[in-house]
């Protein structure tokens, strides 16, 4: 009977399916498990149920030994994963696109509302301060309606924060991605332009790319600085994506408004990085794909590509 490792535990959707038809063994703990411990647990799997926090190399594939065939990765980034580690040693890997699209949409919108109308320090002033008075002059944020907003990478999620965000507050928007996307010209009269261009326009900035070598550091001093100073900045893509100091520095000194970040590198963010002082900015523990229904989708999703893998089928759901 075919093994299949499990890093963590996940809805049961999914994975009763594995366990109906192979030994499956699950990391029942809360953490991630350590990587010697990792490197033990793969050992004579055919498959590997991964999550973005464990680095899947060909370290990890040699541990797991010949046999191995699937690693189906519970997101839709994959960053984590050397895919040609694991395509030159003829194993398939697999995501979970499209699952996630709509609950981490919700999530960019929540934090550009948290970013933007000072949740953090609103929230401190209940919870610390025992909600001090009614203030006329604290707690002053931005709207939004009528506003530009400039998606980076207007992928799934890019479009569907677009979708939200024009439909619901008015927003015009402006995006940066490989392609043209004459769907989303046609259905929000969406603008393709520069980065530095979008940079200028954009009251709201979300980022949206995948993490790739041109992607880390992608917004660094220089880009910040070409931001309004009323602006906001968004990411629930990965943390590489954002210079971290550089972004420090800029709210600091208020080069530009807020930003809300779902992710952040590396995670967790440790208790002293300074951006963690930073009353203008949200931080979120990674929870973009947080809802009962994209988790399960993501379970079955992934035990599709482990099943199908392990059948000698291509996997539904392939990342290249
Ligand atoms: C979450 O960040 C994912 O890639 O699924
Ligand atoms: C994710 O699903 C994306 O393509 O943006």
């Amino acid at each position: 009977m075919a093994k299949i490792f499990v890093t963590r535990r996940i809805p049961s959707s999914g994975l009763e399916r594995l366990q109906t038809q192979f030994e499956v063994k699950v990391w029942e703990r809360d953490d991630p498990p350590p990587r010697e411990i990792l490197l033990e647990q793969v050992r004579g799997c055919d498959a590997l149920l991964t999550m973005l926090s464990d680095r899947v190399d060909g370290e990890l594939m040699d541990a797991a030994g010949k046999q191995l065939r699937g690693i189906a990765n519970f997101a839709v980034g994959y960053n984590n994963i050397d895919v040609t580690a694991a395509t030159q040693r003829g194993i398939a890997v697999g995501n979970t696109p499209g699952a996630l699209t709509d609950a981490t949409a919700d999530i960019a919108v929540a934090l550009m509302l948290a970013a933007g109308r000072c949740f953090r320090t609103a929230i401190q002033n209940v919870d610390q301060l025992g909600w001090r008075n009614w203030e006329p002059m604290q707690f002053l944020g931005q709207e939004f309606g009528g506003k530009t907003l400039g998606i980076v990478g207007m992928g799934r999620i890019g479009a569907a924060v677009a979708k939200r965000l024009h439909f619901g507050w008015d927003m015009k928007v402006v995006y940066t991605s490989r392609s043209t996307k004459p769907e989303m010209e046609a259905l929000f009269g969406a603008r393709r332009v520069s980065l530095d261009d979008l940079l200028t326009e954009s009251d709201v900035v979300s980022l949206h790319t995948s993490l790739q070598p041109e992607t880390r550091g992608l917004i660094g001093e220089r880009e910040l600085r070409l931001m309004k100073q009323s602006a906001i900045l968004i990411n629930t893509s990965r943390g590489e994506v954002i210079h971290q100091t550089a972004l420090n520095g800029a709210l600091l000194n208020g080069t530009i408004f807020a930003a809300g970040l779902d992710v952040t590198d590396p995670e967790p963010l440790p208790s002293d990085s300074p951006l963690r002082q930073r009353e203008n900015c949200v931080i979120l523990p990674h929870i973009g794909s947080a809802t009962h229904i994209a988790r399960n989708r993501m379970s079955n999703i992934a035990a599709e590509n482990i099943i199908a893998a392990l059948s000698g089928r291509g996997m539904p759901y392939p990342v290249a």
